[in-house]
């Protein structure tokens, strides 16, 4: 049976999730003074900005087979596990990935300390991404072609779309000094000075040594043999398929230029054109 969608104010979601009632939970959540989010539209660069800010918090010491895998350390506020009730009795200090737009978060954020770091990732990469992501997951079981799917993206009918909704909520909440808006495109051009960033927007001062061990630790290549953090535990779970890729897929910006055909970037760029004619936003579509 295919996965089920559901559009929730102005939003499409995964039929679990609004089929969990975590969105009558939201608005009374609490966020803390210490946590730390990541929050993204999906495909952007979650889980490399969720691996970095865990070892930016940790001493800089680099995770591996024996850490718990990344989904327990920084749970998924939104999805129903381990679910928003056992992040709200977590007892430790949190971390927390999202994929909410920003006018579903929690309110409690406004109020808190909480600390955000959003990153965005240029949408024909994101789309590329997530075509890939939809044939990998046993749920989506996508099988559609490249074609329909960038049809389904452009006309904001894949999941926590609208993606321009998305990011540009958080792109003008930028200036919120608990909010931090990062790119792919500039995490991978000089991964050491975005670390930097990230670092003291956390409150930390890191030794050049310690930034670079970061950048080392958390790059494209140490992520996809560290289980901790590629997911490939998904597959002997059966929550991915065996043989249709990896997680951590190509980690490259610009794969769009390899996949989408002359009209196909034609309407990407029409569809970007309109919606950040009135933004300052700009993104990098190759490296
Ligand atoms: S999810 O499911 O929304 O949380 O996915 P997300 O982590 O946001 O996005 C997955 C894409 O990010 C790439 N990725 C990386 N790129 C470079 N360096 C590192 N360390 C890294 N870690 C993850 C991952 O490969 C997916 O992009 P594609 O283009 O499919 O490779």
């Amino acid at each position: 049976t295919p996965v089920s969608i559901y559009r929730y104010q102005g939003y499409i979601f995964p039929g679990q999730l609004v089929m969990s009632g975590v969105f009558k939970e939201l608005p009374d959540f609490q966020f803390r003074q210490d946590d730390v989010l990541v929050a993204s539209y999906p495909k952007a660069g979650t889980t490399w900005v969720q691996e970095i800010v865990y070892m930016l918090m940790h001493g800089c010491k680099m995770t591996n087979e024996n850490s718990e895998v990344l989904e327990t350390r920084f749970p998924y506020l939104e999805y129903p596990y381990p679910g928003i009730k056992s992040l709200a009795a977590k007892k430790e200090k949190r971390f927390i990935k999202t994929h909410l737009p920003i006018n579903l978060l929690p309110p409690s954020f406004e109020s808190s300390t909480a600390k955000m770091i959003y990153i965005a990732r240029n949408p024909r990469d994101t789309a590329i991404s997530y075509f890939y992501f939809m044939q990998l997951l046993t749920q989506c079981n996508y099988q559609g072609t490249l074609s329909s799917f960038i049809d389904l993206f452009l006309s904001d009918k894949t999941m926590y779309s609208p993606y321009f909704g998305h990011v540009l909520g958080y792109w003008e909440a930028r200036h919120n000094p608990n909010i931090l808006f990062v790119t792919y495109e500039e995490l991978q051009q000089n991964p050491e000075k975005i670390i930097r960033k990230m670092a003291e927007f956390l409150g930390m001062s890191l030794s050049d040594a310690e930034v670079t061990y970061v950048a080392e630790n958390t790059s494209f290549v140490r992520m996809s043999s560290n289980p901790s953090v590629n997911y490939e535990h998904w597959k002997d779970f059966g929550f991915a398929f065996k043989d249709k890729g990896k997680f951590l897929r190509k980690g490259k910006v610009g794969d769009w230029q390899r996949h989408l055909n002359k009209s196909q970037v034609a309407a990407f760029e029409e569809w970007e054109n309109e919606h950040l004619k009135n933004s300052d936003l700009k993104f990098s579509y190759i490296c």
